[in-house]
């Protein structure tokens, strides 16, 4: 049975269009699969810490060399890498912020991408020196954004950070079996159709995903 990871990163609660996709794929998924557990990691509230002094000279010696301090600084770290170690499919609900990220997101992504936990290095490849260390996950990144037009070839495609930025993670830790859905346009409110037609479509387009992994 699959195990599901889902880390919602918007810092709004009831109002969060990412949220609602990440429900939507949940309700989705306890459907298919109605005795398998799901971990809910809500990064709003986990306050991840940012990258410390302590934590980049610990992360980056053998653990058996790491100090007390060290060895503290890493916990969060290890204990998030656990969790995604863990999961089969991981789902991230991510706002778009400032045409990238949440900084709870990028708080995360520090967190756990760390050397021979999440990648190693490959000095004999200077042009791509990562080797992902994931094996078999299925990550599904829901988006929502204020604006549109951030769809490959579309007018706005050229300023968006948000999925190239979080492909990119995920396959330097050896996951690319990744799948996307958008919720674009969630500063034009007031049309409630059009939201409502997006949300529609998101969903549809979630569970054909879900169906998929059956
Ligand atoms: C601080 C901040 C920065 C934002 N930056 C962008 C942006 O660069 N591009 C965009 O299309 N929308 C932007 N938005 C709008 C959000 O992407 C949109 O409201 C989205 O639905 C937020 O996710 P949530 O509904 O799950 O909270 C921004 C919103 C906030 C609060």
């Amino acid at each position: 049975m699959k195990k599901l990871l889902i880390i919602n990163s918007s810092p709004r609660a009831a109002g969060s269009h990412s949220r609602k996709l990440t429900d939507v794929f949940a309700d989705t998924w306890r459907e298919a699969y109605p005795d398998s557990p799901i971990t809910f990691r809500d990064l709003a509230s986990s306050n991840i810490p940012h990258v410390s002094e302590t934590w980049i000279s610990a992360a980056f010696k053998p653990e058996s060399q790491r100090n007390d301090d060290e060895l503290e600084a890493l916990k969060i770290s290890t204990e998030l890498i656990c969790e995604l170690k863990a999961a089969d499919v991981i789902v991230i609900g991510a706002p778009m912020y400032n045409w990238s990220i949440t900084s709870s997101l990028k708080a995360y992504i520090d967190q756990v991408l760390r050397m021979d936990e999440t990648w190693a290095l490959n000095r004999e490849n200077r042009l791509d020196p990562y080797i992902g260390l994931l094996k078999n996950k299925t990550v599904f990144l829901l988006f929502s954004r204020g604006a549109e037009g951030y769809e490959p070839g579309e007018y706005n495609d050229r300023i968006n950070f948000q999925a190239p930025y979080l492909r990119r993670v995920f396959n330097v830790i050896g996951i690319t079996d990744i799948r996307e859905v958008a919720l674009n346009g969630a500063m034009f409110e007031r049309d409630a159709h059009a939201i409502s037609a997006r949300n529609a479509a998101a969903e549809i387009r979630i569970l054909i995903a879900a169906e998929f992994l059956l």
